[in-house]
């Protein structure tokens, strides 16, 4: 087997089941770029040592140059026999740089070293992509809050009408939740950037190897500072695995609230046809796939978080070939939701609301029950009885088939002397809204303090 980078203690090759198993070029191709990248640096290192002369340092980053280029043209990929990534592009540069010289960069690295750094510099950079399509979401959420400052909403608890809200607080309030997603990938980014590169197989290098060189240039802040945590750590990953999970999580609640608001029953937004789709029998359908798909996708994000810690839960120190299982669970996440993030902002940015509905529908269901008895506080009513009166007069209402408003000043007096007909005032999804202005309330003043420190706080990204 020409390409294997083992081979010399065994007197036959590998069955073909055993090949057909431990063979990962499947998947770990994607890594091939950043794998070119790590033997540049590991080159120059070993120049440093005295390991490769200046010469023989030219012919090597020639060679990896061309077969970066031969790699992403598509010119160069791996073979049938080509066990991993790590493999397939040692026997490119042996190709390239002839088997003297091609021979010689293997040396004071391991294939457990380089997939561990690789890894990370995959997870870095796709979390940056990722982090700038979940600000995509967040700002579609902003600009319609701003398309929409006054419009109410029925405010939902135990999704019964609780009170009226601000439609653009309602909408704010996923703004802050995929914000926090966003402000966790930077923050997991800290962690991220140091550099397992030169752990070797577990225990570091003898040949004088400087492992902050090759750390910084490959962008890492550093290098580990313990080479069995730096082959046999993968907190990390799973780390990125839950960031990403939770974002899904995040946007499926929001896709669930934009599926039942398209129904007909709520009739409380209209999808635009480009974020929509038909049904191949009922000519009428107009089906939120994109929200669907999100929901869905949710559900796949958490099996691969799942997945990634079932298989790190029994691990021993240092590296085990299990780990050859860490990377497939990242990258479904991070190929879903590079494709689910766009379609979302699109749906999200381009809703219309039925501002008349959400104004009709806002107070009904006794949603001011709450004013009244907040109201009655303020008249001095004890909260306690400001509650059953206030219940009291649901009551009422439900007996007579009417809603807060339409009650009587005699049927508010029968109730109770507190309710004097100034209570009206209170009686309007308006006034309800005004008055809950203290910092993060519904009032529109509040709100717009709210949008003005989101707006700072994505400003800090
Ligand atoms: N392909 C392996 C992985 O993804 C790296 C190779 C390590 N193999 C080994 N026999 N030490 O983890």
């Amino acid at each position: 087997n020409e390409g294997a980078l083992w081979g010399g203690r065994f007197a036959g090759g590998p069955a073909d089941a055993l090949a057909a198993l431990s063979k990962s070029t499947q998947f770990d191709w994607r890594l091939a770029p950043y794998d070119i990248a790590g033997s540049r640096a590991h080159a120059r290192v070993l120049h440093t040592a005295g390991l490769l002369t200046a010469e023989e340092l030219e012919g090597m980053i020639a060679a990896l140059d061309q077969l970066e280029t031969d790699v992403r043209s598509g010119a160069y990929v791996p073979a049938e026999s080509d066990e991993d990534v790590h493999g397939c592009l040692e026997r490119g540069l042996i190709e390239r740089a002839g088997p003297q010289l091609g021979g010689k960069l293997r040396a004071g690295r391991s294939r457990n070293d380089q997939i561990a750094t690789l890894g990370r510099m995959y997870l870095r950079d796709h979390a940056a992509i990722i982090a700038k399509d979940l600000l995509d979401v967040v700002r579609a959420l902003i600009s319609q809050a701003e398309r929409y400052p006054y419009a109410p909403l029925p405010g939902r608890t135990h999704l019964q009408h609780a009170q009226p809200i601000l439609l653009s607080h309602h909408l704010l309030a996923h703004a802050w939740a995929v914000l926090r997603d966003v402000q966790r990938l930077v923050d997991w980014d800290k962690r991220a950037a140091v550099s397992p590169y030169g752990s070797g197989a577990l225990a570091g290098s003898s040949l004088g190897l400087d492992p902050n060189a090759v750390a910084s240039e490959l962008g890492f802040d550093s290098a580990v500072f313990n080479s069995i945590d730096g082959t046999a750590s993968r907190d990390v990953y799973a780390e990125f695995a839950w960031v990403t999970a939770m974002a899904a999580v995040d946007i499926s609640r929001m896709s669930e609230e934009v599926t039942t608001w398209a129904t007909k029953e709520f009739s409380f937004v209209t999808l635009d046809d480009a974020f929509s789709t038909g049904s191949s029998i009922m000519p009428q359908k107009k089906n939120p796939d994109v929200a669907e798909l999100a929901r869905g996708k949710a559900g796949r994000l958490i099996g691969d978080l799942t997945g990634l810690l079932a298989t790190l839960k029994g691990l021993p120190l240092a590296y085990n070939r299990d780990l050859q299982e860490d990377k497939e669970p990242v990258f479904d996440a991070i190929d879903q939701l590079e494709v689910l993030l766009p379609a979302v902002s699109g749906m999200m940015g381009t809703l219309v609301f039925d501002q008349e509905r959400l104004v009709e529908l806002a107070p009904q269901g006794f949603a001011l029950a709450t004013d009244v008895a907040e109201w009655l506080v303020r008249q001095g009513v004890p909260f306690r009885e400001a509650h059953e009166i206030s219940g009291d007069a649901v009551r009422v209402c439900e007996e007579n088939g009417i809603e807060l408003w339409d009650l009587t000043d005699e049927q508010f007096a029968q109730i109770s002397a507190h309710l004097t007909p100034q209570v009206r005032e209170v009686l309007t999804v308006e006034g309800s809204l005004n008055s809950r202005n203290s910092q993060g309330g519904t009032a529109p003043s509040a709100v717009a303090q709210q949008l003005a420190e989101l707006k700072r706080q994505l400003g800090e990204l």
